[in-house]
């Protein structure tokens, strides 16, 4: 989605300001822009495309030490150069960037043009220029204050003027602002992957509070103008881990990552004496866990789908009945908040408004809700009552892999410490940890058979459509390989379950239409067998993800063996081939892996 970032120092901000512009390229955006404050006043230049392009075009005399810059991803209007930001007022005193949606856009656009003005874009954002223009208070601050009481929706922004060259005033309701201390300059991003090159000392803004930025360093205020005091921090990121290195693509090196990460999440918090977990990171004694009676996740998007196959975990090792629902959904339904259920919201960046408007719809009806997230230190982290760091490190590709695993394995940690609480034994316990130490191990396995794998998803690469099915722990796996199927090879990949194929879907088999099928081997396989026979039968083309021990018998299918773990642990490992298929697929089709076409890597908008 859209990035920000913005400068004020004793350097050109037009060279940092682009550069912070491609470490936010991963996140998804049509076009690119960038204003600088110099003697002259304000100069910006924005088109429709890449922000590279946009760099060769810049004249020489573009020159100013306060800057500011922005990646769009189209909301309201078209992708094109007028659209694109910064966003000027009519006398072009004033330059704006902004993530986030403005619900009253058209109300205020109206009301511009009433008052005569004309607005040059399409875009909400151009409101916030003329309302800041507009203003008769004396300060860069007050003006926005006033244009920001006038606007209902959610942003991040970054206001340059004229008038106060020295100085870039930000707010923050629901989109991501992060200010970096540097040494005499200070820098602002809407994610850190703009920051770190420059500086680890960093201060998140909250909901409602605002900013000034000069070189000499910032304070922060909320909108009746008291201080919020608030302090930078270092944090702990290498900033290699927004390099490719070797790779062809972030999703290569992040899927090869998986060994170490998941290592890393499990580390510190197996207790192999007693045979469960210590998440301290709950902030839940024994007794309160004991309490709870049910678990609802959320999450959207493949986080949604390792959230059903957390559910499955929780079921299956504490009995606690837990599900998964869309957090895009869940909200919109007057959701029943239950004070003994353990809510839990599951996602990488931590900024997914959905899930954090899904996160406050459950505190606000007094829910208790942790948190499964990556990001350190994220808007959803925050808010919630507690959780669990997924420690995957920063994920660059918008397909997520890493961060996915490390998800299912935090669920199993959870699932573990819940189990423990109730009947499941210490020998079950044990076996569990077993299985869970086992598992770096196994999924290198897996990601050593790349070859193979590359060879399979070539094949697989021509058809127009797919389908990935699943029964029971494998559907979520089935939904979870066609959704990274879709998002970079652009194929259509329908996940079903198994047992409902014939009720429907078998109609689209043909020999075009190839499935893959989800087949471990447990109780199910058997049926899922007959299944594939029934595929067969129309004589569609089948590849089974599975275990060794699984007869096939005369059915003619392609089939990719993976190691076993304990059979509660094994969606993951089913689940890691998948992404080599999507991901060699996506690559033989010529595609840009890291950036899908229309996604974005965090959804800060609804
Ligand atoms: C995953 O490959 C997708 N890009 C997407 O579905 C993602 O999982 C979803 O948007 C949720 O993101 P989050 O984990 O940052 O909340």
């Amino acid at each position: 989605m859209c990035g920000i970032v913005g400068y004020v120092g004793g350097q050109q901000a037009a060279p940092l300001v682009l550069e912070g512009l491609t470490r936010l390229e991963h996140r998804g955006y049509d076009s690119a822009g960038v204003a600088v404050l110099g003697t002259s006043g304000i100069k910006i230049a924005k088109q429709k495309g890449r922000v590279r392009d946009l760099g060769g075009t810049l004249p020489k005399r573009f020159q100013g030490r306060t800057g500011i810059g922005h990646t769009r991803w189209a909301t309201h209007g078209p992708a094109n150069d007028v659209n694109a930001h910064p966003h000027t007022d009519a006398k072009g005193l004033v330059a704006v960037v902004h993530n986030g949606i403005i619900d009253n856009a058209a109300a205020l656009r109206q009301q511009l043009t009433d008052d005569g003005l004309d607005l040059a874009s399409d875009t909400d954002t151009e409101v916030i220029a003329h309302l800041v223009a507009g203003s008769e208070q004396d300060t860069l601050e007050g003006k926005l204050i006033d244009a920001l009481g006038r606007i209902e929706g959610t942003y991040g922004v970054a206001v340059m003027h004229a008038d106060f060259p020295d100085r870039i005033v930000v707010a923050r309701n629901g989109s991501p602002l992060i200010i970096g201390v540097g040494e005499k300059e200070m820098h602002v991003a809407s994610d850190l992957a703009a920051l770190v090159r420059y500086t680890t000392t960093v201060a998140h803004l909250d909901d409602g509070e605002m900013a000034t930025i000069t070189a000499a360093g910032f304070t922060t205020f909320t909108a009746d103008r008291s201080s919020t005091h608030k302090a930078a921090t270092t944090v702990d990121i290498d900033p290699a881990a927004y390099d490719a290195g070797e790779h062809d693509s972030f999703m290569h090196k992040e899927m090869l990552e998986q060994p170490t990460v998941a290592a890393r999440v499990l580390r510190g918090r197996l207790d192999e004496r007693f045979g469960t977990a210590h998440l301290g990171g709950l902030n839940m004694g024994a007794r309160e866990t004991r309490a709870i009676k049910r678990v609802k996740i959320l999450g959207c998007g493949s986080a949604y789908y390792v959230g059903q196959m957390g559910a499955s975990l929780i079921e299956e090792l504490a009995r606690i009945p837990a599900d998964a629902e869309a957090a895009s959904e869940f909200r919109y339904r007057n959701p029943i908040i239950e004070p003994d259920t353990l809510y839990v919201a599951v996602s990488q960046s931590g900024e997914t408004i959905d899930t954090l408007l899904a996160v406050q719809e459950i505190q606000r009806k007094g829910g208790r809700c942790v948190g499964l997230i990556n990001v350190v230190g994220s808007a959803i982290a925050r808010e919630c009552d507690g959780g669990i760091y997924l420690h995957a490190g920063p994920e660059v590709a918008v397909a997520s892999t890493k961060a996915l695993t490390n998800m299912f394995l935090g669920f199993a940690l959870l699932a573990l410490q819940l189990g423990r609480v109730r009947d499941l034994s210490i020998a079950d316990g044990k076996r569990l940890i077993a299985g869970l130490n086992a598992l770096p191990g196994q999924i290198e396995e897996i990601l050593a058979k790349e070859d193979e794998l590359s060879e399979i998803a070539i094949g697989l690469a021509g058809a127009e459509s797919l389908f990935f099915i699943g029964r029971v722990r494998g559907f979520p796996v089935a939904r979870e390989g066609a959704q990274k199927f879709k998002e970079i090879s652009y194929r259509h990949a329908e996940a079903y379950q198994t047992s409902e194929l014939k009720h429907g879907p078998l109609a689209l088999i043909s020999d075009e239409v190839p499935t893959i099928a989800i087949v471990p081997n447990d109780e199910l396989a058997d049926r899922n067998v007959a299944a594939m026979h029934e595929i067969a039968a129309r004589r569609g083309p089948l590849l089974a993800v599975t275990h060794e021990g699984v007869d096939f018998g005369e059915l003619d299918a392609v089939r990719i063996d993976v190691p076993a773990n304990e059979p509660e642990l094994d969606p993951i490992l089913l689940t890691i081939p998948l992404q080599l298929l999507a991901y060699h697929a996506a690559r033989h089709l010529g595609h840009d892996i890291d950036k899908p076409r229309n996604l974005a890597k965090s959804v800060t908008v609804e």
